[in-house]
């Protein structure tokens, strides 16, 4: 699906925006284990997921819809082999996670994924796997990957990359293996495993950027999902750079391993609030107000770049109406997500007009400048990417045309009758 965007006159108004794709993997897998029922509340309907909840199908689990919003997962018997090679879709999370479940069982099983996800790294996941006895067949540590389960140990591991999927890879490895499992990165990456394990009575303990886990089981409680803080940013970015924007995005998840974007957006001058605090399911929540401003440049690099790993695509797209040059470091494993996301933004934006270099861990993008249009813009089979260029296109003087724009159902399949619902046509 190609589509073209316009330049917008201001969006006003209020959304809810849909289930955390992150928190959904993890309660439709956890929910696998438990040997009981779960009903799961405002799930993501993303592509991605879907990936994990046809795997977990496949593996045992009877999935009932009680409505749109709410599902029971019941896994009253435990997980099984599958009579089919598993299909994880473009879902790098379905398989890093996946794997750390699979790896202790006894049956083998096998996963295959679309040809992005084939070209994405497993390495990060199969070496330290492998240091708890797991047993794989693969070429070049890539997908198609066979699975030979079998009783995994405890290990202490060191990761030199800080990366949630393969943290909690290992924690799920570590729930079902003898001993103790513990798991140390260099900085702190989203915990929604921690919280969740902690909230379903796993043996967890967190200090500082060591997590560690002792064999447990998993109860099975109900679980709300929270909005994504990652679907929310794009809005959040439209409203600032769009003139005299003003909306309130509700429901989002404001985890601080997810929030380095509110952080960031402070020290551009954002006029951002955060109303209506809660927690849901053991994460916290707000309601979000955001105004159009006046942005001026940052720097990104350390330890905040695991927090907004999945924002810097949009993030860039703020830098280029920000004024000065804004400097993002440290990101080089942008480049081992859907697609190089470096490279994508770059060569994206500058054809909007952007003043942007590229580095081999970030980006350097000098503000203000005026977008122009007038072109064709590639997403690379990147639901952030399209998404990113959606909102550069809001403010670009001539309309845009986004090709193949239908991967944007990879994480947010509601993101145009969203839009739709804030863009004031005047
Ligand atoms: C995710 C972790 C991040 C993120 C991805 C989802 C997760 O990946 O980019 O979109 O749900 O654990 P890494 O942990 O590989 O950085």
């Amino acid at each position: 699906m190609d589509i073209t965007v316009n330049r917008v006159k201001s969006l006003n108004g209020e959304i809810i925006i849909p289930a955390d794709k992150s928190i959904t993997h993890r309660a439709f897998m956890f929910a696998a284990l438990t040997k009981g029922q779960v009903k799961i509340t405002n799930f993501s309907k993303g592509a991605d997921c879907m990936s994990t909840l046809n795997i977990i199908e496949q593996l045992g689990c009877n999935i009932k819809y009680l409505s749109e919003q709410e599902l029971i997962i019941d896994s009253v018997s435990a997980i099984k082999k599958p009579s089919d090679k598993l299909n994880c879709g473009n879902s790098g999370t379905t398989t890093r996670l996946i794997s750390g479940i699979l790896a202790g069982q006894n049956f083998n099983s096998s996963l295959y994924g679309d040809e992005s996800l084939s070209k994405r790294p497993m390495k990060r996941i199969i070496t330290p796997l492998e240091l708890m006895g797991a047993k794989f067949n693969h070429k070049d540590y890539k997908l198609p990957i066979d699975i030979y389960g079998t009783q995994l140990k405890g290990i202490d591991y060191i990761s030199p990359l800080a990366s949630a999927q393969v943290k909690s890879c290992l924690l799920l490895a570590g729930l079902n293996a003898e001993g103790v499992t513990s798991f140390t990165e260099p900085y702190k990456s989203r915990n929604h495993t921690e919280l969740m394990f902690e909230y379903m009575g796993a043996d967890i303990n967190t200090q500082g950027n060591k997590v560690v886990i002792k064999k447990s089981c998993l109860n099975p409680v109900d679980i709300n999902v929270c909005g994504d803080i990652s679907s929310a940013a794009f809005f959040i970015a439209a409203a600032l750079i769009v003139p005299e924007s003003e909306i309130i995005i509700k429901n989002v998840g404001i985890n601080e391993t997810r929030s380095g974007m509110l952080d960031v957006l402070k020290t551009m001058n954002a006029d951002i609030e955060l109303f209506n605090k809660r927690v849901i399911s053991n994460e916290k929540v707000a309601d979000i107000k955001v105004r159009y401003s006046d942005l001026k440049a940052t720097n990104i690099q350390g330890e905040i770049i695991p927090r907004l790993i999945d924002e810097i695509p949009i993030i860039a797209v703020l830098a280029t109406q920000a004024e000065g040059t804004t400097i993002i470091k440290d990101a080089q494993d942008l480049r081992n997500k859907e697609a190089d996301r470096i490279t994508a933004i770059k060569t994206e934006l500058s054809k909007l007009g952007a003043d942007i270099q590229e580095t081999q861990d970030g980006l350097i993008i000098n503000g203000k400048t005026p977008l122009n249009g007038d072109c064709s813009i590639e997403c690379y089979h990147d639901h952030r990417i399209a998404m990113s260029a959606f909102i550069a296109g809001l403010i670009c003087k001539k309309l845009i045309k986004i090709n193949e724009f239908q991967w944007v159902n990879i994480s947010f399949p509601e993101f145009l009758e969203l839009f739709h619902r804030i863009n004031n046509l005047g």
